[in-house]
């Protein structure tokens, strides 16, 4: 499964990707606006720093501007992915911004059929929101389990790029289930090497390597 980060820090962004924990970044407008950055220059400065996609998210609503605003993100540079919202407009300009030949990660998915419009829209990504169903008592990785099922009886070659994930749990899961890409803030993707049996443990051993006076270096 890959990993993409889900923000627009920097420092946080060339932490994990120096450890080659980073298979590219996602952001959407609050997340930018959480930046207090400049949307082209940030992205810009993601785009040099990450050899993977880069989603960069329109503002505009109906179809004909989220093209003209995707066109311009796409010229930030290569590793681009324009990220369009779920609504019948965003379906229109994912179909025409992919068969340009840019990257469409389509996002704001809760359903099913939502995602199965998307890889017929053309879409490159597709991204269910499993937090915030699970907000709402819904259950955000049952969806990502149909939309695998979906992709697989079809052969449909978007990539299913699991969002809103808020712990570590929702990591293990969704490699489970087959998600192709998780997103998700830095802090849940270093969480993932906590357990208390590691800190238990490590505790135990130090104890003893001090006890017998072990020295490496
Ligand atoms: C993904 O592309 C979104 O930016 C993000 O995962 C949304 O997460 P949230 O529901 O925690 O805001």
């Amino acid at each position: 499964m890959k990993f993409f980060v889900d923000t627009a820090d920097i420092a946080a962004i060339t932490e994990l990707n120096d450890l080659g924990m980073v298979d590219g970044v996602t952001t959407n407008p609050s997340i930018i606006a959480k930046s207090g950055r400049d949307i082209l220059e940030v992205t810009k400065e993601i785009c040099d720093l990450v050899s993977g996609p880069v989603s960069a998210e329109v503002v505009a609503t109906d179809a004909d501007d989220m093209i003209a605003e995707g066109r311009k993100l796409a010229k930030i540079a290569d590793n681009i992915a324009v990220k369009v919202p779920l609504t019948w407009d965003g379906l229109k300009a994912c179909n025409v911004l992919s068969s340009e030949g840019n990257m469409v990660n389509v996002t704001l998915c809760f359903s099913a059929n939502q995602a199965l419009l998307a890889a017929k829209a053309g879409a490159t990504f597709i991204s269910p929101f499993i937090g915030r169903l699970d907000d709402i008592n819904l259950d955000g990785l049952e969806l990502i389990e149909d939309i695998r099922t979906i992709y697989d009886n079809y052969g449909y070659d978007t990539q299913i790029l699991a969002a809103s994930i808020r712990n570590a749990n929702h990591m293990s899961e969704c490699a489970k289930i087959g998600a192709d890409v998780a997103t998700a803030p830095p802090n849940v993707i270093k969480a993932m090497a906590n357990h208390v049996l590691t800190d238990n443990g490590l505790a135990a051993f130090l104890k003893d390597a001090a006890k017998a006076n072990i020295k490496i270096v």
